[in-house]
């Protein structure tokens, strides 16, 4: 049965970290997957998320089933994190959400509640996107197309292009947007550009899909959920699925959710029991610890404090790699201008290294990025810059 089938195709994220672990070289560096790391290169856990866990194990009296939407009051804490406290569209129950086995697994109910309820739709990508969004949609039979996005020539985004596009696509689409950090190339709309994105949405009646993994990674927490607001504003219907992997670094725990935002509060209702009616098809219930720690954490005001502190740490540890790398690159004798790094958000950038450029850094110095030039920022440290600078000045200038 087996014998002759061909092999699957390396994920092109995730079959680097394998590559990255067979790899003998103490000097590697992996700077492909989107996990933060620490000064000392440690994707350590929380303090807060610890805490959180030892009330949560000394409380639990059970390991039932949860409701198939999930943990209940996960819902509660993450529907303000995502719109602000006391938002009208919570109040009135027209934002309700299941959660999810990390933001992959709400990418992929989502896509079969669209085959299922929305048949005749193509979802549009962002050129370029995260590189496992086309084979989600894929894999449930939904037709994907892109979007001009990300101008590689000037490091910004293509906002009029992009409008440009939105106005041609077809009402009833479903536009994908990254909700902060865009995934690969770090570069968001301003709040203005947000706003005009939103107008163009509702006018057109095509329905946001917004993904946002890296809520508090760009500017702060409130910010990064300045998009959704907009949209929101706007007077869209959408859908939103957001993780807590990097906010949380609750990688292993798959902590997600899916989020729709209707007219009313039963057009809601009714498309929360077709995500259920997914999951339920997919894995049936979701894993609960990791959203009863998300759920405990915001819950508490004094846990809440610490992690917001935690995460504020984060981001500004990302800042600095950010600053940091422009300068080891220009000291390294790198000509070309890489200022833009310093001036995008979240975990990666958009290198512009080619593939044979990427190649030349793996084969030769063991230094592992995504093949699109994708570095992630979050990897680097005082302890790695050196050798990656010196490493990207040597195959730039052709001696890899
Ligand atoms: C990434 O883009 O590296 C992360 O979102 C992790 C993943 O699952 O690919």
């Amino acid at each position: 049965m087996f014998e002759m089938l061909k092999k699957a195709m390396p994920d092109p994220i995730i079959g680097l970290t394998e590559a990255f672990k067979k790899d003998t070289n103490p000097q590697k560096i992996n700077l492909s997957v989107g996990v933060f790391k620490d000064a000392n290169g440690q994707t350590s856990v929380l303090d807060s998320v610890k805490e959180a866990e030892r009330r949560i194990l000394d409380g639990e009296t059970s390991k039932s089933y949860p409701p198939l939407e999930g943990v209940p009051e996960f819902a509660e804490h993450v529907l303000p994190l995502l719109f602000g406290v006391d938002h009208a569209l919570v109040r009135d129950r027209r934002a309700v959400l299941s959660q999810t086995t990390g933001g992959t697994g709400g990418l992929r109910v989502c896509a079969d509640y669209l085959k299922k309820m929305h048949n005749q739709v193509t979802v549009w990508l962002s050129d370029p996107t995260w590189a496992n969004h086309p084979a989600i949609f894929k894999a449930a039979g939904i037709p994907t197309k892109t979007y001009a996005y990300f101008d590689a020539v000037t490091n910004a985004l293509s906002i009029d292009q992009m409008i440009a596009a939105l106005e041609q696509m077809p009402a009833g689409d479903v536009v994908l947007l990254h909700g902060c950090c865009h995934n690969p190339t770090g570069t968001d709309p301003t709040s203005q550009q947000w706003g005009r994105i939103g107008r163009v949405l509702a006018q057109r009646e095509l329905l946001p899909l917004v993904d946002i993994a890296y809520q508090g990674f760009g500017r702060g927490i409130r910010e990064d959920a300045q998009g959704v607001l907009a949209l929101a504003d706007a007077g869209c219907e959408m859908l939103i699925c957001s993780s807590y992997s990097k906010n949380f670094a609750l990688y292993n725990e798959r902590v997600g959710a899916l989020t729709v935002v209707a007219h009313t509060d039963s057009a809601a209702q009714t498309v929360l029991g077709h995500f259920k009616a997914s999951a339920r098809a997919n894995y049936s219930f979701p894993p609960t610890h990791g959203a009863k720690i998300v759920a405990t954490v915001l819950g508490d005001a004094e846990l809440r404090t610490q992690w917001e502190g935690e995460v504020k740490l984060m981001r500004d540890r990302i800042r600095g790699m950010r600053d940091f790398f422009v300068k080891s690159l220009a000291a390294a004798g790198v000509e070309s201008d890489f200022s833009f790094v310093s001036r995008q958000n979240g975990m990666f950038c958009l290198s512009g290294l080619s593939k044979d450029h990427v190649a030349q850094l793996r084969e030769g110095y063991s230094i592992y990025i995504v093949g699109s030039g994708r570095i992630n920022v979050a990897g680097m440290t005082e302890g790695n810059m050196d050798r990656l600078c010196q490493a990207i000045a040597a195959v730039l200038q052709g001696h890899g």
